[in-house]
């Protein structure tokens, strides 16, 4: 699925985009409306290839999903509806896919084999496959169950409260869906730092309780999720690529609609305000289980700042674009407390120091994190590379367009990803 693409300077980004889907809603309402009783209806739905290998997944244990340009059905059959598959589940390059579908299966009475591309293979399974055999299920795999391929047989679990090493959506969310399938028991999960709450939000939307305080969730196993139709707000984290275009192309003026504003997620709104950007959040009225903005973002003066603790996972997917952001502040900007970046898609740490390195960016790794020296003139004239990971190949595109001189992007198809009309979007903006 190699891809390369000649991307070139732009001289300023005008107007106004609808951003597609958020990828975690997307995910959870897939598979939170394969758990309930009942139709529901997902509208702007992400059509990107993580979120559809979670339909592909649902659908091979039985689950009838309908996938019509952004609007998906899914005929929920109740929390004990799946049937074991007779297919492999292959996940892609899914990670979120891969741990909340391994919480799921822990309580479902059924075997599954799942399986992901050469990204998965080396992403770490065992934060997730660890608790949930503690509560009862087993699971093997490739290292002791540490890598895919991974096979899973769900059984009877018992509630536990866990204490989690990372501040992980994904963990905690394997965890507390695990939990909904004990017998009446309590399952907590707790983290060192908050991470994005969207499965504790919609299970409120599907009738479940969950209680939260700071840093745990706790939810209460054997109760049912009642279908519900859902709206996935704009996906902040694909917005951010046009924050950031929009803050260092020059000239330019870019309102980004329908953008999600979850309060977990909105780190690098906070850092472009810490590094001056001029920036105008429109919330809009009206109650949805998820707040939702339209944002205008401006042609900007930046300093560099600090970005750690707290603030990590509120914007942790954000960073490689952030990096670039600092390229283009005037003094120095660290990013630290974030060794998570080393087990994503890619390293992050290593595949954004390699490639912003290639275009001139005076940028160094550090051991959790890097520190970005600016403001530099990115040079261009180089082969990059998205190492397959669409978030490092986004980032590299809107560095294109600063770029004194053209830059060649090797495999650009990754982005298909997170964000299909990524390229539509910046051609439409571009003036
Ligand atoms: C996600 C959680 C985050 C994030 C990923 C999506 C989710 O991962 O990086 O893109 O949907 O729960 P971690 O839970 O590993 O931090």
């Amino acid at each position: 699925m190699s891809s390369n693409k000649n991307l070139s300077k732009i001289s300023r980004l005008v107007g106004s985009i609808e951003i597609p889907g958020d990828k975690s809603i997307s995910h959870r309402a897939v598979m939170f409306g394969s758990m309930a009783k009942g139709k529901t209806e997902i509208s702007n739905f992400l059509m990107g290839a993580d979120c559809l290998s979670t339909v592909s997944c649902f659908q091979k244990m039985g689950v009838e999903i309908q996938v019509e340009e952004k609007v998906v059905t899914v005929e929920g059959k109740g929390i004990d509806g799946l049937k074991e598959p007779s297919d492999i589940l292959d996940v892609g390059n899914s990670g979120t896919t891969t741990r909340l579908m391994l919480g799921i299966l822990s309580g479902t009475p059924i075997h599954a084999c799942i399986i992901g591309d050469e990204s998965i293979a080396r992403r770490p399974m065992s934060r997730v496959t660890n608790p949930l055999r503690s509560m009862g299920a087993s699971i093997d795999g490739r290292e002791n169950g540490q890598y895919t391929p991974l096979s899973i047989r769900g059984g009877n679990l018992k509630g536990i409260t866990y204490e989690s090493p990372v501040a992980s959506a994904q963990v905690k969310s394997a965890i507390l869906l695990a939990g909904l399938r004990t017998n009446n028991e309590k399952t907590t999960v707790i983290e060192p730092h908050k991470s994005r709450d969207h499965t504790e939000r919609m299970l409120r939307a599907f009738g479940v309780e969950v209680h939260e305080d700071e840093t745990s969730a706790t939810v209460i196993g054997g109760k049912e999720l009642t279908a519900t139709d859902i709206f996935v707000p704009g996906d902040i984290s694909s917005a951010a690529f046009f924050l950031v275009a929009g803050a260092i192309v020059p000239n330019s003026e870019i309102t980004l609609k329908n953008v999600g504003i979850n309060p977990t997620r909105t780190g690098i709104l906070d850092v472009l305000k810490m590094m001056g950007a001029t920036i105008e959040i429109i919330q809009h009225d009206g109650q949805s289980f998820e707040p939702i903005a339209d944002i205008i973002i401006k042609t900007s003066t930046l300093n560099g700042t600090i970005i750690g603790g707290d603030l990590i996972p509120k914007l942790i997917d954000e960073i490689p674009v952030i990096a670039l952001l600092a390229t283009q502040a005037e003094g120095e900007t660290i990013i630290k407390d974030a060794s998570e970046l080393k087990v994503k898609e890619t390293n992050r740490i290593d595949t954004v120091v390699s490639e912003l390195t290639k275009l001139g960016a005076n940028i160094k790794a550090t051991d959790d994190g890097m520190i970005i020296s600016g403001r530099t003139t990115l040079k261009g004239n180089a082969t990059v590379s998205s190492h397959g990971d669409h978030r490092i190949g986004m980032m590299l595109a809107i560095a294109a367009c600063i770029a004194d001189e053209p830059i060649q992007l090797i495999d650009a198809k990754a982005i298909d990803v997170s964000y299909p009309t990524f390229f539509e979007h910046l051609a439409q903006l571009s003036k």
